[in-house]
């Protein structure tokens, strides 16, 4: 019997007992203690933003900053269709209506060549999307919001460590999100981060975090929040994962030009580009997608992985095919073909950091395997 291969497993061997043993000690433990402050500005000056406001997850980091922004009723939010559900249900949950663009072949971000025809006098926002190791083309999509005052929010959940022509993900736009979840390079279990430069913003996602309570009248409410607080054991494990952000980055970069150096022999696969004029690969997941000509599809590879105790998660499926959007009337009829190859013939495999190489020469063996 062979040891199964999870997708992820994180490394949780650096600080974190010790911060945690802290928030035992002293009795910390809330959203009050102090490491929640510390981790804020400690995330925030990382990715060179003025604010930051630590959330339960990267979900609702999305929810507050649209919120924040005022987006609502009847206003055009442009995304990519290509990402996770987060993006979409924020959107729609605001009031406001999702308009989608296809990706890019290669880099799997949203083809920012689209955007500019999908612009309306009801767009309020564009919701740039990083996803799997490269960044958006940004350049081009902040000289559309400034031409067409549109306001930008980066959704850099899986971005942590990775920049733009050398300058932080995360910094980007009005308003940018990330998430904790433990197979973020920065993993707090569950959370979120909202980062931005303007203090008014700030100061709206912190009361939206804290259910508006008013600091005068506390019980007497204005508007409507939610309780998106974040605990002081969650920013004690986010400080001692955030010290290693650099190695982390470093060890998911080995992992992926591992990989790739083991699989660029396979002809039936399309592996991640390492590189483009604007940022090096930082691979926070190994995506691997099947050429056409295989005569099987993502669904199918996993089982097959799977049966030789292979963790994998299928790619992202797309927001303009989701069946909750239909259902409202949504995104219906649209068609953007490479999303959805992508979302048919792409997987990923095992990409968490405490993988070692060993690990990763048995997946590419079993990778292999599966066309043979
Ligand atoms: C691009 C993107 N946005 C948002 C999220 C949501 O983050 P969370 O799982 O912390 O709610 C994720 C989660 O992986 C993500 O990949």
């Amino acid at each position: 019997m062979m040891e199964f291969i999870p997708v992820n497993q994180p490394l949780l061997n650096g600080k974190e007992k010790q911060y945690l043993n802290e928030c035992i000690d002293t009795g910390w433990i809330s959203s009050e203690g102090p490491f929640v402050k510390q981790f804020e500005e400690e995330f925030a000056a990382r990715v060179g933003r003025k604010h930051g406001i630590a959330v339960c997850n990267g979900s609702m980091a999305i929810d507050a900053a649209i919120a924040a922004l005022g987006i609502g009723e009847g206003d055009e939010v442009i995304l990519p269709t290509f990402t996770i559900i987060s993006c979409g249900a924020a959107i729609v949950r605001a009031g406001a209506i999702p308009v989608v663009v296809d990706c890019h072949p290669h880099t799997w971000n949203m083809d920012v060549s689209q955007l500019e025809a999908k612009i309306t006098p009801k767009t309020k926002a564009i919701m740039v999307v990083h996803i799997y190791g490269l960044p958006v083309d940004l350049a081009p999509v902040l000289e559309l919001a400034h031409k067409y005052r549109l306001k930008v929010i980066e959704d850099a959940a899986e971005m942590h460590g990775q920049t733009y022509n050398g300058k932080p993900c995360g910094s980007f736009g009005e308003i940018s999100t990330f998430s904790f979840y433990p197979n973020k390079h920065v993993t707090t279990g569950e959370g979120g981060m909202i980062v931005t430069d303007d203090e008014t913003l700030a100061e709206h996602c912190r009361s939206l975090r804290n259910l508006c309570f008013q600091p005068q009248q506390r019980f007497i409410h204005e508007e409507l929040g939610w309780n998106l607080r974040f605990t002081n054991l969650q920013a004690a494990v986010g400080l001692a994962q955030l010290e290693r952000l650099d190695e982390f980055v470093t060890r998911k970069r080995c992992m992926g030009q591992y990989y790739t150096e083991l699989l660029s022999g396979v002809p039936e696969l399309e592996l991640p580009v390492p590189l483009t004029d604007y940022a090096e690969n930082i691979y926070w997941v190994y995506g691997v997608v099947l050429k056409d000509d295989v005569q099987f599809d993502a669904a199918e590879a996993m089982k097959k992985l799977r049966q030789q105790d292979i963790g994998t998660r299928p790619f992202f499926w797309c927001m303009h095919e989701q069946p909750v959007f239909h259902k409202m009337g949504l995104l219906q009829n649209e068609s953007c073909p490479v999303a959805e190859r992508l979302a048919r013939r792409g997987l990923y495999l095992p990409s968490g950091l405490a993988l070692t190489d060993e690990q990763i020469e048995r997946v590419a063996e079993v990778v292999k395997a599966i066309f043979k």
